[in-house]
């Protein structure tokens, strides 16, 4: 049994619809940013937050548990600088809780959801895992410090691991039942589609003067449902060896400028967007693309999305209504 923590989120939920097909899945979430509508029925599951120690005790002597894969975080990099107490509490401090459950009740094997955010400012075109660490939030600052954690406890405990740095994700599941749904929602194509079905009044693109081609920032957009099968891949990778101490980056290796995004949201719904150009936003790189040759290489993982199948899959998902 593979306990998914954090498996009611947006990311969780599509590693769960894939998992479910190959393992019995337990999913673990506190429904603080999650729903328990996105949650596959054929999973067992429990809600409860991961750094309450009592609630893990339960599920770990209740269930068989082979692995943990760790997707509960707050992910907003605008809030963590805002509130950074709290990303160093629910990301850092409650995992830290859930990998002290795992290591006393022997279960050995890991994978984490880690972020792009770690890289802070790259200065090379394509991101790979030599690059150096250099966050420049909290929410960077959190992932990395678990990051750090988990290499020492593989050294001492021989705990095993994947690292997962995911770039951006987009995108909802063919069949359209689960999505991407924040509450505020403060990603590009989400806003962009929202709009574009009425319920906003404009789009603002935040800064038009970096040093990129149309002066908007440039980022890497991932499909949901490709992450989720890297994830298989990592999970039975290390179910399948002995000892695995990895981080692979997981994007599609392009890069769209939000110019880009909005024009291609234009072509894939037929409809025309109202655009404000605004300042930047605080905290933004001009540009982060990644590369994912590592696990593709060690892991055979292969993204299959395009952008535009990634916006025509969130725009099926977002006009049909929640
Ligand atoms: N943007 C706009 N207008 C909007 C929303 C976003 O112009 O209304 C721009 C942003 O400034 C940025 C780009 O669109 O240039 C993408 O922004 P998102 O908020 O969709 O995504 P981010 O790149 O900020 O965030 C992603 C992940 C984070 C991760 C971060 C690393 O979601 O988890 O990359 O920088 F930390």
């Amino acid at each position: 049994m593979i306990l998914v923590v954090g498996g009611a989120g947006y990311v969780g939920s599509h590693l769960v619809r894939e998992l479910i097909e190959k393992e019995e899945v337990i999913v673990l979430d506190n429904l603080s940013t999650g729903f328990k509508s996105l949650v596959d029925l054929r999973a067992t599951f429990v809600e409860g937050n991961l750094g309450d120690r009592k609630v893990l005790d339960k599920v770990f002597t209740t269930y068989p548990i082979k692995a943990v894969m760790h997707f509960a975080a707050n992910s907003l990099v605008g809030e963590s600088v805002v509130d950074p107490y709290k990303y160093y509490e629910n990301n850092v401090a409650a995992t830290l809780t859930l990998l002290k459950a795992m290591l006393d009740y022997n279960v050995k094997n890991f994978i984490f959801s880690s972020t792009a955010a770690t890289y802070g400012i790259p200065h090379v075109d394509l991101i790979d895992e030599t690059q150096p660490n250099a966050p420049i939030n909290p929410y960077g600052q959190s992932k990395l410090m678990v990051e750090y954690i988990l290499a020492d406890l593989a050294d001492a405990y021989g705990l095993n691991y994947v690292v997962l740095r995911y770039f951006n994700v987009a995108g909802a599941h063919a069949s359209a039942e689960i999505g991407e749904s924040h509450d505020p929602e403060t990603h590009l194509i989400p806003i962009i589609l929202q709009h574009l079905l009425g319920e906003r009044d404009k789009i603002s693109v935040f800064g038009t003067d970096y040093d990129t081609p149309d002066g908007t920032c440039i980022r890497d957009y991932i499909h949901a449902t490709d992450l989720a099968n890297a994830h298989i891949l990592a999970l039975e990778a290390l179910l399948s060896e002995s000892k695995r101490t990895v981080t692979y980056n997981l994007g599609n290796g392009n890069g769209f400028s939000v110019k880009e995004v909005i024009d291609t949201c234009e072509k894939v719904t037929g409809r025309k967007a109202n655009i404000e150009y605004a300042d930047r936003r605080a905290g933004d790189p001009a540009k982060l693309v990644a590369s994912s040759e590592k696990i593709q290489e060690e892991l055979g993982w292969e993204p299959k999305f395009k952008l535009e199948e990634i916006i025509s899959s969130a725009w099926k998902w977002h006009s049909k209504g929640k």
